[in-house]
């Protein structure tokens, strides 16, 4: 009898696409879908990268390139990553990557032993606690306290949590899904456990630049002691509206990037290399059309919360980050008399096409810990649809 690795029952995956592929079916059979469950972005490519790419591909840059990334990109993104941190970087700290996910099966594989615990939150992205798991680490999750200004890591707990066997941290500011933004002194606060405990640190920066406030991004990289432990996970999927083009880079000290570099030759060779030609030669130059995509998404994002608070038993604070809204849906579940709130999502699926993630989908919540959040996601509906989506979910909750 043919055998499957006894490893793979450790893999994890991301449930929010089964979402996707349920509103799909759905979709397909002609029921009208209101699109919140995926992080996904129905907003085009700024024009100049895909003009640049195009003559790029035109010029036959379809070869292999250098593992690591050809080095006039990893040169500008040294640049614009370093100073937007406020740390040096050169092209020897930056490895480029199809896409941000990557940085976290090779960080882990370059840092982690088995048996090591790893600090992720949760909820969160759902991946790490999978690759934690698949490579023989032990997950352990931190949460969130929900507060007036909003979602905050529960530093109590954090710090609880750390013993000898602790090595790494998984850190995500403007986090996916609670949108959680760290003030100075929490960020402080981490770097301080970090190099007590002697910790590696993953800072996902996906949302980094998915911000609306005037208040320049904080980074855990900038503060003494940090930059030589962390590895930062960078993307251009959600800025630039590039999800499916497959292109980020891992930044980090120069011996864990060689070690890295190792894993791009094993794994993918290279990263495609046309775009990389394309984004060094105008990195820099897309920040206007990087600014329409987020006044786009922040008129969806002030629209959802403005319709979103005119509901009877919703109260929720307008998030300065991200392109998700964490709501706590308590009152509106015992309103309506759910007490499942899987069950709740379903009847607002298959009822009137509305349809979002849950606090499930974003890691196991602990024991004893209330379940009754959804996350809704405005980056894949348009702002029409989210004034009629938004219409008929209010009707559904306050008058069905
Ligand atoms: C927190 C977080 N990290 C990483 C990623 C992966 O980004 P990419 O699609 O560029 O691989 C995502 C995607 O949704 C995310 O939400």
């Amino acid at each position: 009898m043919r055998k499957y690795n006894k490893r793979l029952v450790k893999l994890g995956t991301e449930t929010a696409f089964s979402v996707s592929s349920e509103a799909n079916i759905l979709s397909k059979n002609g029921k009208k879908i209101y699109p919140f469950h995926l992080g996904d972005i129905n907003i085009p490519t700024p024009n100049l990268i895909r003009e640049t790419t195009r003559k790029y591909i035109d010029s036959n840059k379809n070869g292999y390139c250098p593992s690591e990334g050809i080095l006039e990109f990893r040169e500008a993104l040294a640049q614009d990553i370093g100073s937007k941190r406020g740390v040096v970087y050169n092209a020897e700290n930056v490895i480029i990557q199809p896409g941000g996910k990557p940085t976290i099966w090779k960080f882990l594989t370059c840092v982690m032993n088995k048996g090591d615990q790893v600090l992720y939150p949760n909820p969160g992205y759902p991946i790490y606690e999978s690759q934690i798991r698949f490579q023989g680490g032990e997950p352990i999750p931190y949460g969130f306290n929900e507060t007036a200004e909003g979602y905050k890591i529960n530093l109590d707990e954090l710090k609880s949590l750390i013993n000898e066997k602790t090595t790494i941290l998984i850190y995500n500011n403007y986090q996916n899904p609670t949108s959680a933004s760290s003030t100075k002194d929490e960020i402080e606060s981490l770097a301080k456990l970090c190099i007590e405990n002697d910790l590696w640190v993953l800072s996902d920066d996906a949302y980094f630049e998915i911000r609306y406030s005037d208040e320049p991004p904080l980074s855990i990289v900038n503060i003494p002691g940090m930059r030589e432990r962390t590895a930062i996970l960078y993307t251009f999927s959600k800025r630039f509206a590039m999800t499916g083009w497959r292109i980020g880079a891992t930044i980090g000290p120069k011996n864990l990037m060689n070690q890295i570099t190792r894993l791009n030759v094993n794994d993918e060779s290279c990263t495609n290399h046309f775009i990389q030609c394309a984004l060094a030669e105008i990195m820099g130059l897309v920040d206007d059309e990087a600014k329409l995509i987020l006044s786009e998404l922040e008129e969806r994002k002030n629209t959802c919360v403005e319709s979103l608070n005119s509901i009877s038993g919703i109260s929720l604070i307008n998030p300065e980050s991200t392109f998700y809204l964490y709501l706590n849906i308590k009152n509106i579940m015992i309103q309506k008399n759910y007490n499942d709130i899987e069950r709740f999502r379903l009847d607002a699926l298959n009822q009137i096409g509305f349809s979002f993630c849950t606090r499930h989908h974003f890691g196991a919540p602990k024991k004893g810990e209330d379940d009754r959040y959804i996350r809704l996601a405005y980056s894949g509906i348009n702002k029409k649809e989210i004034l009629e989506g938004m219409k008929i979910f209010k009707d559904w909750l306050e008058n069905s």
